[in-house]
């Protein structure tokens, strides 16, 4: 099934099976109804304490598989398993209750902490909603964890806009971890972060996953950010992963030509690095997406096969591939 799911590993927190998401869209009045399938059969399976990156283009359905496992949004059709319990038709309370385990952080963390509390305010938020600890204890919680995050202690009563962009997306990284999430999901966490502030958020992301076994799931559009985070990727097309790794191994030697092409168009990571042919051409059109392989149409190694038949996602020894040629590029 999911390459993620090796032998030894312990049970998963998190598990996708065949999970979709489409979308009624009109772009007319007049026009019929079309259905964009945004998220297209995505399975993993992401243990405890362990990071599964998802990488892509803009568009490719990222956000939407957040959303879904975030159980921010119902999924059209697949499982959903948090801790083993199936979550993708759970009712409104049991999603509630859920939701506590997975927890989310944004690229922009301005726009989703409240710029009328205070950051103590905001910390003590979870806390107020799910347990029930005195405002003393709440008090001592959100103190203990902003200088977990790199916080001092006179923050607490500043307003988020006192903040710079790292030190905001701190305060959101301490929110999502207020109730001891098993997962969180971060969607482009550091990508509106300038590259030195990037670095250190991400070694907070990772120290604080080896303090207290959180699991993440980390989206980004940029490979260099996820190299050193991720344990595991998913590289996604149009809605469709068409490679799934070991971080080891598609990094090395990336097999899909879509994520040898991103790989060659990471400056920081391209350098020094075999074959990978530039991605050209635009991105089609999710509401319209090309039969056959979706990324026939910029592939270098394209034949007719590719423009009629869909390549299935195929196990090509420890990793999953969706590519009729993969075996003759080499
Ligand atoms: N609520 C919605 N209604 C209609 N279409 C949607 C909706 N949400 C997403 N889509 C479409 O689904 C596709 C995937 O969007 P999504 O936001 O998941 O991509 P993404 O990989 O997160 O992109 P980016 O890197 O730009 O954030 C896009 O074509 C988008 O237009
Ligand atoms: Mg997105």
């Amino acid at each position: 099934m999911s390459a993620i799911l090796a032998a030894d590993a312990p049970a998963p927190v998190l598990e996708a099976i065949e999970l979709r998401r489409y979308y009624s869209v009109r772009r007319g009045l007049w026009r019929p109804a079309q259905t964009v399938r945004a998220l297209d059969g995505v399975s993993f399976a992401l243990p405890a304490g362990r990071t599964l990156a998802v990488v892509g283009e803009s568009g490719c359905g990222k956000s939407t598989l957040a959303r879904q496992l975030t159980l921010i949004e119902t999924p059209s059709a697949g499982e959903l398993r948090l801790l083993g319990e199936d979550c993708a038709q759970a009712s409104r309370e049991e999603r509630r209750l859920a939701r506590r385990k997975v927890q989310m952080v944004f690229q922009n963390p301005y726009g989703s902490l409240n710029p009328r509390q205070t950051i103590g305010r905001i910390l003590a938020e979870p806390l107020v909603i799910n347990t029930r600890l005195g405002a003393g204890e709440r008090e001592a919680r959100v103190r203990a964890l902003m200088e977990r995050v790199g916080l001092r202690p006179e923050h607490y009563g500043r307003y988020p806009h006192m903040f710079s962009g790292g030190q905001r997306q701190r305060v959101a990284i301490a929110r999502a971890l207020m109730l001891r999430p098993a997962v969180v999901v971060a969607d482009e966490p550091v990508s509106a972060l300038d590259v030195s502030i990037q670095a250190q958020v991400l070694n907070l992301l990772r120290e604080l996953q080896d303090e207290m076994g959180v699991a993440y799931v980390f989206i980004s559009h940029d490979l260099a950010v996820v190299h050193h985070i991720a344990d595991e990727v998913l590289v996604m097309y149009l809605g469709r992963p068409v490679e799934q790794g070991t971080a080891a191994e598609v990094f090395a030697r990336p097999l899909h030509p879509y994520s040898r092409a991103l790989l060659a168009a990471a400056p920081r990571l391209a350098a020094g690095r075999q074959r990978g042919e530039a991605l050209h051409g635009e991105l089609p059109s999710p509401l319209d997406p090309p039969a056959g392989c979706a990324f026939h149409t910029r592939c270098p190694h394209a034949t007719g096969e590719c423009a009629q038949q869909r390549p299935a996602l195929r196990p090509l020894g420890e990793r999953l591939v969706a590519c009729h040629h993969v075996e003759r590029i080499g």
